[in-house]
């Protein structure tokens, strides 16, 4: 990295070495830490690149800048002048230097000195440990500046630099598109904007490019990427902002393969630019029916094993009355679960019921059968059970008995629950799969409608088209889609599809859903116009440029990742949005407030 100097610094804090002895510089930064050791001051000078310690010596920088230099606080900025020396050995010729530090061979003796911004005693100090989430986002100027959310902001950089160099040289062009737009359906709410000029008119803060991407196609862009802001009015949750960040991309011309292996290159791209590894390409694929089956997740975290094994058959031969009349029994097999104590188990029927579960039932596998929890109604058939999982004397079994999809959502949650809390040893550091086949539609029983899983411009597979005029439950949800995630270590890091490009169909798939020809035209007239008028076979995907920061640093909390993130209300604590506005700008934008009788106070 080239470093430009400026009249407050020749060097960087992290830049100097033994090389530079005995050169004359100037370094400008934070004061970390500050130790007056009689005669001698000490200084840890700070700043993105590293920590210098500068010491300022009255007989070499005179009793004024000595003064100044005792003066000194923490967090104070200033700007210091010396030469680079050795740090040497202490009297009894201990060598000074410090290994943990890419500087610390060398230190400045001071010569002058500038006080650039005094600071009062900060509210905590960036070295500071376990300092709550709330007042790290109020001052998050300070938290920033700590070095592990520094080095976060450089990877998340870096990510977004090899995104757009790697998909520069594949021939992608980035191209801005409007974030004040029409209701595009991700599936979450909108974020809306008022009009000034059409009063009682409102934009939407698009939840992705996604027609706009398309449009691009029919212009002939041929290749369109974006690093982009989106916003969707949802719950935050550990891996989820309302306004979060999407490597964007649309190819024309293309299949799913095609879109595969540019996104495998980048992604062999990211790993060896960031982590220095490489990634096993090409990466696996398993559908969704083998994903829900076998992990009862459609995002199938691979680095554990603990598969879902079928007893169905079995269980129904049992006396078990749970057993006998469930639809559907599956069960994991927990490596050595049987330490698990008695209250560590019993715990895990209330845990499943969070996800609608009635119970969960467990054994222990024993020399002969099996013991405790419910052995004593499936032990006549403890040998079929046996050889269907392949458990091991020690294992635990762990069972639910229900219809398929609470049968999967309580294993699926309960292989990374169980991976979590026994510690178990990853297989590997990372695990990516494509997930693909995903279905194009499902029945919400609720709304009594079907609704698309992705969204609706996903393209059926070819062979299916002629599904999309039945509207029985069956074979609408038999409809597989063109769409593929991409899944790493349990986590959709990108998710895409290949489009409807012809008119036709899409509006067909619009009919499914449930919308009439006319609301057709009113909210998706625009595409379906460019659907009509030339549109290229075309298909493409999003990364979420969050997550994969999530997990290149190691962490599973999305706020340590973004500059200024939210809270779980929405909130940004630092600037104090969301906030009311003032008279004036309610009028202009032709606005009432009408708050509910009672509004709480949102919490942090
Ligand atoms: P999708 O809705 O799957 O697809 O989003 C793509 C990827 O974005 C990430 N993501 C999020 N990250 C943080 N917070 C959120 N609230 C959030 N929502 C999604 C996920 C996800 O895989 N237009 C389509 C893409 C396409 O079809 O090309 C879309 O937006 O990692
Ligand atoms: P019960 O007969 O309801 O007392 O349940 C006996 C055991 O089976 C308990 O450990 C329950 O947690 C468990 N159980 C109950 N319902 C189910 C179910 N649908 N699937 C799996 N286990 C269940």
């Amino acid at each position: 990295m080239q470093h430009v100097q400026t009249k407050f610094r020749s060097h960087t804090c992290g830049q100097l070495r033994s090389g530079d002895i005995p050169r004359k510089v100037q370094l400008a930064g934070w004061v970390d830490s500050y130790r007056d050791h009689g005669g001698l001051v000490f200084i840890d000078l700070r700043d993105r690149e590293g920590v210098t310690q500068v010491v300022f010596d009255p007989d070499s920088c005179g009793k004024d800048v000595h003064d100044i230099a005792r003066s000194l606080r923490t967090e104070w900025v200033i700007s210091v002048e010396g030469e680079v020396e050795d740090r040497g050995a202490d009297d009894k010729g201990r060598s000074l230097h410090n290994a943990k530090l890419a500087t610390g061979d060398i230190e400045i003796r001071a010569r002058a000195i500038t006080v650039l911004s005094q600071s009062p005693t900060p509210p905590f100090l960036p070295s500071d440990e376990g300092v709550s989430e709330e007042r790290r986002l109020k001052y998050r100027f300070i938290d920033l500046r700590r070095p592990d959310m520094l080095e976060t902001l450089r990877v998340r950089y870096q990510l977004t630099r090899i995104m757009r160099d790697f998909l520069g040289s594949q021939g992608f062009w980035e191209i801005e598109t409007p974030m004040l737009t029409k209701s595009t359906p991700e599936g979450a709410r909108d974020f809306i904007v008022p009009s000034r000029h059409q009063p009682g008119n409102f934009y939407a803060l698009p939840q992705s490019p996604q027609l706009f991407k398309q449009l691009l196609m029919v212009s002939g862009c041929d290749k369109y990427m974006q690093i982009v802001r989106c916003f969707r009015d949802e719950d935050p949750r550990a891996d989820r902002q309302a306004e979060f960040t999407q490597l964007d991309l649309e190819m024309s011309f293309v299949d799913r393969e095609d879109v595969i292996g540019v996104v495998e290159k980048l992604t062999a791209e990211i790993w060896k630019g960031i982590l220095g590894k490489e990634v096993s390409l090409p990466i696996p694929h398993i559908t969704y029916d083998v994903a829900m089956d076998t992990y009862g997740s459609d995002r199938p975290d691979l680095r554990f094993d603990m598969q879902l094994h079928n007893i169905t058959d079995i269980a129904h031969t049992t006396d078990f009355g749970v057993f006998k009349s469930a639809p559907m029994v599956k069960c994991i097999v927990v490596p050595d679960g049987s330490k698990m104590t008695r209250a560590q188990t019993d715990g895990l029927a209330e845990w499943a019921k969070t996800f609608g579960a009635k119970g969960l039932a467990v054994t222990k596998v024993a020399a002969t059968g099996f013991d405790t929890g419910v052995a004593k109604f499936i032990n006549p058939v403890a040998a079929q059970i046996i050889e269907r999982t392949g458990a091991k004397e020690g294992d635990l079994l762990a069972f639910a008995a229900d219809k398929p999809k609470v049968v999967h959502k309580v294993l699926g949650e309960l292989r990374l629950k169980l991976a979590r809390d026994l510690n178990i040893k990853p297989k590997a550091d990372f695990a990516f799969v494509w997930v693909i086949d995903f279905p194009a539609f499902e029945y919400d029983a609720e709304e009594k409608r079907f609704v698309a899983l992705h969204h609706p411009f996903t393209a059926p597979k070819d062979d299916e088209l002629h599904k999309l005029d039945s509207r029985e439950v069956d074979v609408v949800e038999s409809i597989k889609a063109k769409a593929y995630d991409l899944v790493l270590n349990g986590s959709e890091v990108a998710g895409g599809s290949i489009r409807i490009h012809r008119m036709d169909i899409q509006s067909k798939v619009f009919s499914l859903l449930g919308i009439d020809v006319e609301a057709q035209r009113a909210k998706f007239g625009f595409l379906l116009d460019g659907l009509q008028f030339g549109a290229p076979p075309h298909g493409g995907i999003a990364f979420g440029v969050d997550r994969w920061v999530m997990l290149l640093r190691g962490t599973d909390n999305i706020r340590d990742v973004i500059a200024f993130p939210k809270t779980q209300s929405g909130a940004d604590l630092m600037c104090g949005a969301p906030s009311s506005i003032d008279d004036r700008q309610l009028r202009d934008t032709h606005i009432r407030v009408n708050l509910p009788p009672k509004v709480e106070t949102p919490k942090a």
